[in-house]
C-alpha cells in the first residue's frame, strides 16, 4: 500500500526518521538509564522495539498502559509514574509476575499501593509543576509510612515537566534548580532511584539516574522548535477536500478531533495554517505558492504528540511513499 493510498486522516511513521531518534536517545542514556515513556506512544510495537534496544524498564502514566506491557511481558520494570487510587486495576497489574513500581504522594495512595499487593514504591516529590508530588519536606515520612505498610521504597522521582521547553540558556540553571529538593527529598527516603526528566530535559538533567523520556520518538512541532537532536518523524496525513481559490485557501480533512491542540495549531511545511475546526484544517501557501488541488495529499506535523496519538488507532510505518508496517495503538484508553 502507498501512502496516498490511505484512508485519511493518518498517523504515519517515518521509519527511519524514527530508528535514528530511538538510536541517538539510546546512545546518550543507554539501557536503564532511560526509563521509556509508553504514553507518547500507547503502541507495544514501539515498547518492543525498546526494549529490543536495551530498554527493559519502561513507565506509563494510566494503568491502561501498564497492565498493556505487564500482561504481554514487555519490559521487566515497569514504573506508574503516576499516582492511582484504582486498588482493582492496580491489583491487576501487581498481580501480573512483572516487577511493577508506582508512584506515591500521599498516605491514601500508599495504602492503596500496599492493598493492591504492589511491592515497590518511588515517592513522587513536587519539583515546581503544579501537578502531583508531596513537598520535599514530607517526602521521608512519606517513605517511612510506606516501609511501615509492607512497600519496599525504590527512591524519589520528580518531574520538571515546566521545563521542558524552557530557553536553552536558562534550562540547566533551572533544572538544577527544580532537582536540588528532590536531591534533598533523596537523602531522607533513601533508595538507588531517582526518576525524573524527558526529551526537553534529558541532557541537561544529570540529577536523575533515569530519565522518563517518550516523545523523542515520533516528536512534534513543540519540541521541534527547541534544540533537541530529534526529527520529525510523525505526520498526520490529510487529503485536501475543498480548494477556495479567489480567497487563497485550501482545506484538509483533518481537524483538531485528529489533533493535540493543546500546544496550539499543528504546521504544514510551506503553508500557513490558519485555524483546525473539527474535521478541518484550512491552511495557505506560503510567499504566494500555488494552491494545491483537490485531493492532494498534505502532512501535518501536530503540536502535540501524546494526545495526537491517544486520537488514533494505528501508526502506518512509512518508507518513502511505501506503507512497511503497521503498529497498533493498542495502549489507549483507561
Ligand atoms: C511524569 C512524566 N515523566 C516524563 C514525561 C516526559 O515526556 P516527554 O519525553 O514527552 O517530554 C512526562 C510527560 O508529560 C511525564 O508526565
Amino acid at each position: 500500500v502507498r501512502v496516498d493510498e490511505l484512508r485519511t486522516p493518518a498517523l504515519v511513521v517515518d521509519g527511519d526518521a524514527f530508528t535514528r531518534n530511538l538510536r541517538t536517545m539510546s546512545a546518550a542514556l543507554p539501557g536503564p538509564r532511560l526509563r521509556p515513556h509508553v504514553k507518547a506512544f500507547k503502541s507495544t510495537a514501539i515498547a518492543r522495539e525498546l526494549v529490543a534496544a536495551g530498554h527493559r524498564t519502561l513507565c506509563g502514566a494510566t494503568l491502561r498502559e501498564l497492565a498493556g506491557l505487564a500482561i504481554i511481558g514487555i519490559g521487566d520494570d515497569l514504573l506508574l509514574a503516576n499516582e492511582s487510587l484504582d486498588e482493582d486495576h492496580l491489583w491487576e497489574v501487581a498481580a501480573s509476575g512483572v516487577r511493577v513500581t508506582v508512584a506515591v504522594d500521599s498516605p491514601e495512595t500508599i495504602a492503596v499501593a500496599a492493598a493492591a499487593g504492589v511491592r515497590e514504591v518511588l515517592v513522587d516529590v513536587d519539583v515546581g509543576m503544579p501537578r502531583c508530588g508531596c513537598r520535599p519536606t514530607d517526602a521521608g515520612r512519606l517513605a517511612g509510612e510506606a516501609r511501615a505498610a509492607g512497600l519496599e521504597v525504590r527512591g524519589v522521582m520528580g518531574y520538571e515537566g515546566h521545563l521542558m521547553t524552557t530557553d536553552p540558556a536558562a534550562k540547566a540553571e533551572q533544572v538544577a534548580a527544580a532537582m536540588e529538593p528532590l536531591a534533598v527529598a533523596h537523602a531522607d527516603v533513601g533508595g538507588e532511584v531517582v526518576s525524573g526528566g524527558g526529551t526537553g530535559t534529558y541532557a541537561v538533567n544529570t540529577w536523575c539516574t533515569e530519565i522518563q523520556a517518550g516523545s523523542y520518538l515520533l516528536m512534534d512541532s513543540h519540541y521541534g522548535a527547541t534544540e533537541v537532536p530529534f526529527e520529525q518523524a510523525l505526520h498526520l496525513v490529510a487529503t485536501v477536500i475543498s480548494v477556495n481559490r479567489s480567497g487563497g485557501w485550501a482545506v484538509a480533512d483533518a481537524g483538531l478531533k485528529a489533533l493535540g491542540m493543546d500546544h496550539g495549531d499543528p504546521t504544514i511545511d510551506g503553508a500557513r495554517v490558519w485555524f483546525c475546526s473539527d474535521e478541518h484544517t484550512t491552511f495557505s501557501p506560503l510567499d504566494g505558492g500555488p494552491l494545491p488541488r483537490v485531493g492532494d495529499r498534505v502532512r501535518i506535523v501536530p503540536a502535540h504528540v501524546d494526545p495526537t496519538v491517544a486520537y488514533h488507532e494505528r501508526f502506518h510505518v512509512v518508507s518513502g511513499d511505501e506503507v512497511i508496517d503497521v503498529w497498533p495503538i493498542d495502549l489507549r484508553g483507561w
